[in-house]
C-alpha cells in the first residue's frame, strides 16, 4: 500500500532548507570525547523503566516538547530563574511533563565519566531513543552533538506545541512549521502506544465529538466527569499502554482514539492511508517512526559556538564557569 502526497514533497523542501542553517549532527560525535555515554544513558533508562514502565513514555514526549520549542536545545529542562519564566508551567507541560528528577540522575553520571562534554539536549535525544527501544519499540542510531541553550520561552512552548484538541488541519501546520510532514506527523503520533494522559486532555473528545466509538466514550465518561477529576489519567492506547506496538493505529481504525488529536489521522483525511498502513504492518511502522525521530531531532540544533554544555541541565552555567574554559 503506497500512499503518495503532493504536500509531503512541499513540505520537505521546507525541513532541508531549516536543516541547513544549523550545524550538522553526528552518530559518531563523542566517540573519542565520551566513548562511555550510550552505555550510561541505556542503564539509567533501564533502571527507570523497570521501577515504573510510564517512564519510558515519559521521556520520549520530553524530547518531542524540548525539539518544538526553539529546537531541540535541553530549553524544556530549565527552572524558572531572575532572567525568565521557564517552559515547565507553559500551557502543554504544567503538570504533564515529567522525568526531570530521571534527567538530572543521567546528567550526573555523564558528568562524572566525562564532564563538560555531554548537552542535556543530547542526553533527551539518546534516553527517547532506548525508552523507545525498551518498550519493544525499533532503533535508531541517534545523531549527536547538539549544545543546550542559555534561555527558555514559556510563551515559545504555548505557542509551538499541538494541542489535543487540535483538527487535521492545525495538526499539520504546527508540524508543518518544524519542517516536519504528514508521514511524520501520523508516524510519531504513533508515540501514543504508550503513556497516559488526563482527563483534561481528552474531555472534549469524550463529550463533544461524533467521531469516537459510542461505548469507548461511554466507559470513559464514567472514569472523566464532564467537571472535576481533571487529573485523572487514562492509556492513550487501551489495549498495551507499556509496549510500544502498532495496536495504536487499530484503535484509531476502531474509532478508539483517546484524544482528538489521535483520531483526526482517521477521520476522512489524507492521513487516513498511513494509518491503515501502519495498523497493517509494524515493520513498516517501526522504520517511519524511526525516521521521523532523527528528523525531529534535527529541529533546529546549536552547534559550534552557539548555547553551552550545561553542568546541570535545570541551570545556565555561570559565566565564572565560562571563563575557566
Ligand atoms: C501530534 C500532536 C500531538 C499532540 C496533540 C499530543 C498531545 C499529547 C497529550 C495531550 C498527552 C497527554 C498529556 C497529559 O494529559 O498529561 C500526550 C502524551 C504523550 N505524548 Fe503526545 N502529542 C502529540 C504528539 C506526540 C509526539 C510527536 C510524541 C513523541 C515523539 C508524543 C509522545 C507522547 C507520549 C509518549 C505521551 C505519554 C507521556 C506519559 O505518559 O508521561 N506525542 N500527548
Ligand atoms: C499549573 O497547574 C497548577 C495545578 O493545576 C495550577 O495551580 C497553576 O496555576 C498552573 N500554572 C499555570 C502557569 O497555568
Ligand atoms: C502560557 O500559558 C499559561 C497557562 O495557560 C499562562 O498562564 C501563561 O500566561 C502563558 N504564558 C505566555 C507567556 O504566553
Ligand atoms: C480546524 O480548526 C480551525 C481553527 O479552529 C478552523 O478554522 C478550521 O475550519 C478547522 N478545519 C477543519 C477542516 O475542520
Ligand atoms: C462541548 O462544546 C460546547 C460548545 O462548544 C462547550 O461549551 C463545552 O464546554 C464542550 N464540552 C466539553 C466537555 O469540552
Ligand atoms: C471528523 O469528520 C467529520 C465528518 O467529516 C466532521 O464532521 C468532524 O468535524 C471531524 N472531526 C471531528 C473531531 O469530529
Amino acid at each position: 500500500m503506497a500512499c503518495y502526497y503532493l504536500l509531503v514533497l512541499l513540505i520537505l523542501t521546507v525541513s532541508g532548507a531549516s536543516v541547513e542553517a544549523h550545524g550538522k549532527l553526528s552518530s559518531k560525535y563523542y566517540s573519542s570525547t565520551c566513548p562511555e555515554v550510550l552505555a550510561i544513558v541505556e542503564a539509567r533508562v533501564r533502571a527507570a523503566i523497570k521501577k515504573e514502565a510510564r517512564m519510558g513514555a515519559s521521556l520520549l514526549r520530553l524530547h518531542f516538547h524540548d525539539c518544538f520549542v526553539n529546537g531541540c536545545d535541553g530549553s524544556i529542562l530549565l527552572d524558572d530563574n531572575a532572567n525568565f519564566i521557564g517552559e515547565k508551567t507553559a500551557a502543554p507541560n504544567n503538570k504533564s511533563v515529567r522525568g526531570f528528577d530521571v534527567v538530572d540522575d543521567i546528567k550526573s553520571k555523564v558528568e562524572k565519566a566525562c564532564p563538560g562534554v555531554v548537552s542535556c539536549a543530547d542526553i533527551l535525544a539518546i534516553a527517547a531513543r532506548d525508552s523507545t527501544v525498551m518498550l519493544g519499540g525499533p532503533s535508531w542510531k541517534v545523531k549527536l552533538g547538539r549544545r543546550d541553550s542559555t534561555t527558555a520561552s514559556r510563551a515559545a512552548a504555548n505557542n509551538s506545541i499541538p494541542a489535543p484538541t487540535f483538527n487535521i488541519s492545525r495538526l499539520l501546520s504546527s508540524f508543518a512549521a518544524q519542517g516536519l510532514s504528514l508521514k511524520d506527523l501520523v508516524a510519531l503520533s504513533g508515540s501514543h502506544t504508550i503513556g497516559l494522559a488526563r482527563c483534561t486532555s481528552f474531555r472534549t473528545h469524550i463529550y463533544n465529538d461524533s467521531n469516537i466509538d459510542a461505548s469507548f466514550a461511554k466507559s470513559l465518561q464514567r472514569k472523566c466527569p464532564k467537571t472535576g477529576k481533571d487529573n485523572v489519567h487514562q492509556p492513550l492506547d487501551f489495549q498495551t499502554p507499556t509496549s510500544f506496538d502498532n495496536l495504536y493505529f487499530h484503535n484509531l481504525l476502531k474509532m478508539k482514539g483517546l484524544l482528538r488529536s489521535d483520531q483526526e489521522l482517521f477521520n476522512g483525511s489524507s492521513a487516513d492511508c498511513l494509518v491503515k498502513r501502519y495498523a497493517a504492518d509494524t515493520f513498516a511502522f517501526f522504520q517511519a517512526f524511526a525516521k521521523s525521530m532523527i528528523k525531529m531531532g534535527n529541529i533546529k540544533p546549536l552547534t559550534g559556538r552557539s548555547g553551552e554544555i550545561r553542568t546541570n541541565c535545570r541551570k545556565v552555567n555561570r559565566k565564572i564557569l565560562a571563563w575557566k574554559m
